[in-house]
């Protein structure tokens, strides 16, 4: 009977897991309620989304056009990822206040630091204008009333490429103050080595203020303005969640593609992530090599290695997933299926032979765009001439302050190399033979290398100082700008905007809008969501571990143990406050600690759950059963990053900073207790 009972309950978890696929529109979460329910949600598909009630959707915002956050406070108090706060952060930070090192912990409402060009967005209201389009009312004019009179801002998005469109009503404000933020040994624990990885135990949050008019409404920056008072905000959870507990998401995830033929998978698998992958790796060796010989490089040069080595992570893990996954050859199989069934179907019968076809035709230029950005684009000397060559036409505002902060991260040596690096990997990856052109100029110099140093040694920007003197004599600048060898490099290799996607090319996405129909005939069994697009989702699943291998299981929480296992004062990463350390060794944790393993007392920090994310989710909330602040999602393993194109409920996991640990350090680490006052804790 046991056996049975066990069986059966493992016939549920699996089916369980299945059914975590998917990022769904908020107006039609209704159609997912009951699923959601039987899987543990207390709540109603009202409190979710409503536009009769204030409901959690008006507790989310998308945070400055790349992250989400949420609202914890009556008084606007705002939560999201250290890593979206990052920007923010680091423009209050002088060799002084080095808020980024040392922390940043606002005494009083007076000491938040307002930000120039930092907003958030609610999402007012959405619905589907599919018919509105249909019968003959413009974009233009569904939006200019939506906004009514300019308080609101509009936008439609397609949703299955183009086959419905929604209307999406969001209400910005621009007066977003930081409020506090943990050292980066917390807020970036384990940097580039432990991203996208688990175990993880990083404390990646930032808290952020929303202040508004005495109205209420959005205002522009004032210091008269007031806390804003949020329709709702989260309570939040100090119970934790177990291993199998329900959890969802709400938040921006930016991209996918679910739903591409084969043809698109394979140009990732084999031609996309690849050349990226090893373009990047030559860049993060140079880069890496120039850090470990010198401690000011490692500094200057942390941001962008950063910035780089994020994606170049992520495909290595993408391009894997897609592999052990089989998708190009199960697509190729699903597609036989769908050809069978659509052969009957006229107005279907030659889809897959148009988009095979677009594929070829378009594929080739998209490619060579991706190859110049991770090449030519990437050789920083090329893209201060090109921004020298616009201001020599029209002088942004701020530009010189711009152009100092450049060179003050800028390592020309270190460029000279990359740019060598990359030209090599330019003439390998590159399709058809080179412009005629770069070949004779190269040639002119005697290969690759001697062009290289040509373009650095004849530079008009080689430093600030020369840079900032043309700035003062445009006749000069302009005249420099004429001669510099690296914008006739820009020239021969010229940009074009791409979409984020090669399926999204029009004549390659025109086909996906019957193909998607006709799938969704077809498939009838598949619950279809659209694809993310940066607007406003649901996901569901549940706190959850994975097999990482045969007989390992990985855990799906961590505790500050596992922090100072990992502490090393000799390791930039891994070097934690003096002040963790202390906390560790008292044990006084207060009202954050919970039972370990060994029976002894310990801070839980983060934690793995099955929801179905991507960029864009960074700083979501990570809500429980009863609609309570359980977490921060910021990352997923590398090894889920395929869930991009292919879901794999065994593997693909989301990471997500255990709201106590966040609360732990605002108490214990940030001595800002007085914050969790305005919060409500559960
Ligand atoms: N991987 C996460 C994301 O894609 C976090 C990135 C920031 N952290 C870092 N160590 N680079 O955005
Ligand atoms: N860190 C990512 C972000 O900034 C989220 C990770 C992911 O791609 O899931 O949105």
């Amino acid at each position: 009977m046991k056996r049975l009972i066990l069986g059966f309950a493992l016939l549920l978890s699996l089916s369980a897991a299945r059914a975590d696929e998917g990022m769904w529109l908020p107006c039609l979460i209704a159609d997912r309620i009951d699923d959601m329910r039987a899987k543990g949600f207390r709540l109603s598909a009202e409190e979710i989304y409503s536009i009769n009630q204030a409901s959690m959707k008006d507790a989310v915002v998308l945070f400055n056009g790349g992250c989400t956050g949420e609202l914890i406070s009556p008084e606007g108090l705002l939560l999201t990822n250290h890593h979206c706060g990052y920007g923010a952060i680091q423009s209050h930070s002088t060799v002084e206040h080095d808020y980024l090192t040392n922390g940043f912990w606002a005494r009083s409402r007076a000491e938040e630091l307002p930000n120039e060009r930092l907003w958030v967005r609610f999402l007012v209201r959405m619905e589907e204008v599919t018919d509105r389009l249909a019968a003959g009312e413009t974009k233009e004019a569904i939006c200019k009333e939506a906004e009514e009179g300019g308080r609101y801002r509009a936008a439609i998005e397609q949703m299955y490429y183009g086959n419905q469109q929604f209307l999406f009503v969001y209400e910005q404000f621009d007066d977003v103050r930081l409020v506090a933020a943990p050292p980066s040994a917390i807020g970036k624990f384990g940097g580039d080595t432990d991203n996208w990885m688990w175990p993880r135990h990083t404390g990646d949050f930032s808290l952020f203020r929303i202040y508004a008019g005495a109205d209420n409404r959005p205002a522009k920056y004032s210091p008269d303005n007031v806390p804003y008072r949020p329709a709702r905000f989260f309570p939040i959870s100090t119970k934790g969640l177990a291993e199998g507990d329900f959890t969802m998401i709400y938040g921006f995830p930016g991209n996918t593609q679910q739903y591409v033929t084969a043809d698109a998978v394979a140009y990732v698998v084999e031609r996309s992530d690849p050349m990226k992958i090893d373009l990047r790796t030559r860049r993060l060796e140079i880069i890496s090599a120039a850090q470990e010989a010198d401690a000011a490089t490692r500094i200057r040069y942390a941001a962008k290695h950063a910035a780089i080595a994020n994606s170049w992570k992520k495909w290595q893990g993408e391009l894997l997933g897609l592999q052990r996954l089989g998708t190009v050859e199960k697509r190729r199989a699903y597609e036989k299926r769908f050809a069978q069934w659509a052969a009957e179907r006229p107005e279907y019968g030659h889809l897959l032979d148009s988009l095979h076809a677009a594929y070829l035709g378009a594929a080739e230029e998209y490619y060579r765009q991706e190859l110049y950005n991770e090449s030519v684009r990437a050789i920083e000397l090329l893209s201060v001439a090109s921004a020298m060559k616009q201001a020599s036409d029209k002088m942004p505002d701020g530009f010189e302050a711009r152009l100092a902060k450049f060179y003050r991260d800028y390592d020309p040596a270190i460029d000279r190399r990359i740019a060598k690096a990359l030209l090599h990997g330019l003439e390998e990856y590159h399709p058809q033979p080179v412009p005629q052109a770069y070949r004779d100029e190269v040639e002119r110099c005697g290969g690759i290398d001697a062009y290289v140093d040509h373009l650095f040694d004849a530079s008009a920007f080689g430093s600030f100082e020369e840079a900032q003197a043309l700035l003062r004599d445009t006749t000069a600048l302009a005249a420099a700008c004429a001669q510099e060898p690296v914008l006739k490099l820009a020239e021969w290799f010229p940009r074009k905007r791409i979409p984020r996607n090669l399926s999204n090319l029009p004549a390659i996405e025109r086909w996906y809008r019957p193909y998607m129909k006709a799938l969704r005939e077809f498939d009838t069994d598949r619950a279809f969501y659209p694809d993310a697009n940066l607007t406003l989702r649901v996901a569901y699943g549940a706190m959850s571990g994975y097999w990482y291998a045969d007989a390992v299981y990985h855990r799906p929480l961590t505790t500050i143990d596992g922090i100072i296992a990992k502490d090393d004062p000799a390791i930039y990463d891994y070097n934690i406050p003096q002040r963790l350390r202390e906390c560790y060794a008292s044990k006084d944790y207060g009202q954050w600690g919970i039972p370990a393993a060994d029976g002894s007392v310990t801070v839980p920090v983060c934690f793995l759950a099955t929801n179905h994310t991507t960029g864009g989710n960074s700083g979501s909330p990570v809500i429980n059963a009863r609609g309570e602040l359980v977490g921060i999602n910021f990352d997923r393993t590398w090894r889920s990053t395929m869930s991009d194109l292919e879901f794999d409920p065994d593997i693909c996991r989301n990471i997500a900073v255990d709201i106590r640990y966040v609360l732990f350090v605002i108490d214990r680490i940030g001595d800002a207790s007085y914050l969790l006052d305005e919060m409500v804790l559960h």
